[in-house]
């Protein structure tokens, strides 16, 4: 009976699962399907059957991708491996990004280089009809130089969650008064690029490229979302279902995000008075995180 009863319910899941990679378009994996190297002359690449991208950075230019698509909503995964080394003054990004300028909403990661042996920054931003002000610095609790990490966003309706490897370290809820991006579609961006201006320890330390190209590697992009196409979101059937669809945090995840918030966070505009000496936006007045 029992061995029935599994196997029913694999075959289920199965159906389950195959139905929603159909409708949702969980594009798995390849690059070339994906994205296009968008700049850099050459300098990003696609490479091993589209299963890697590699962008570089030498004194003339960095490089950048874009996928393919729009999306408005999903769950979008990517592995990134950062730049080795003496990476002062690169900046490594990952966002997602909706067109119009002046309105535009904006999920960010960047990852701020270090000379050897010093930290990665993780620097994020929310952007919300062209205002964004909303920066939270992390710093991680691994080398994200000495292997790919899992670097995801998930964006519904109710909340966006930042997550590295699974743990959430940023959400960003849908709450009364505050713009939330769910009218735009973004695009999915990746780049390497020079801010030695600003980027390392506030733009003391500078690029030193006699260490150039430098290189940042990224696999297994996948985007399980809603993609959007002439003009309207086909998020149709089963998407809609999608367990992210409504995914909120639950009790172990909004533990795990303390623990992120109360050991790794290096900087939140929430608790920045200084910076809001009218009060403090109204999105950190109303939830915690
Ligand atoms: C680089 O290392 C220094 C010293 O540990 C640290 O203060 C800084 O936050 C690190 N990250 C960046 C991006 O400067």
């Amino acid at each position: 009976m029992a061995y029935a009863n599994i196997s029913l319910f694999s075959t289920f899941v199965t159906i389950l699962l195959v139905a929603i990679s159909i409708d949702s378009a969980s594009s798995a994996g390849n690059f070339y399907q994906n994205v296009d190297v968008t700049w850099g002359d050459g300098r990003g690449k696609i490479v091993n059957n589209g299963q890697l991208l590699t962008l570089s950075l030498d004194k003339t230019s960095g490089s950048g991708f874009q996928s393919k698509r729009e999306y408005l909503f999903g769950k979008i995964d990517m592995q990134l491996k950062l730049v080795p080394g003496n990476s002062a003054g690169t900046v490594t990004t990952y966002y997602l990004s909706s067109p119009k300028v002046a309105t535009h909403d904006e999920i960010d990661l960047e990852f701020l280089g270090n000379v050897t042996g010093q930290p990665y920054t993780l620097h994020t931003n929310i952007f919300t009809q062209g205002k964004g002000e909303r920066e939270q610095q992390f710093r991680l609790w691994f080398d994200p130089t000495a292997d790919f990490h899992t670097y995801s966003i998930l964006w519904n309706p109710r909340s966006i969650i930042i997550s590295v490897d699974g743990t959430p370290i940023r959400v960003f809820k849908n709450m009364k008064g505050v713009p939330y991006p769910n009218n735009q579609p973004m695009r999915v961006y990746g780049s390497l690029w020079d801010a030695q201006d600003w980027a390392t320890q506030g733009g003391r330390v500078k690029t030193d490229w006699s260490n150039a190209p430098f290189i940042a590697t990224f696999k297994n992009f996948n985007a399980d979302a809603c993609v959007w196409a002439k003009g309207r979101s086909s998020c149709r059937g089963s998407t809609r279902t999608a367990p992210w669809m409504n995914q909120q945090l639950d009790a172990t995840s909004q533990r795990r995000l303390r623990w992120v918030q109360k050991n790794y966070m290096i900087y939140n505009y929430c608790t920045d008075y200084q910076r809001f000496p009218q009060g403090l936006p109204k999105e950190c007045t109303v939830s915690k995180f």
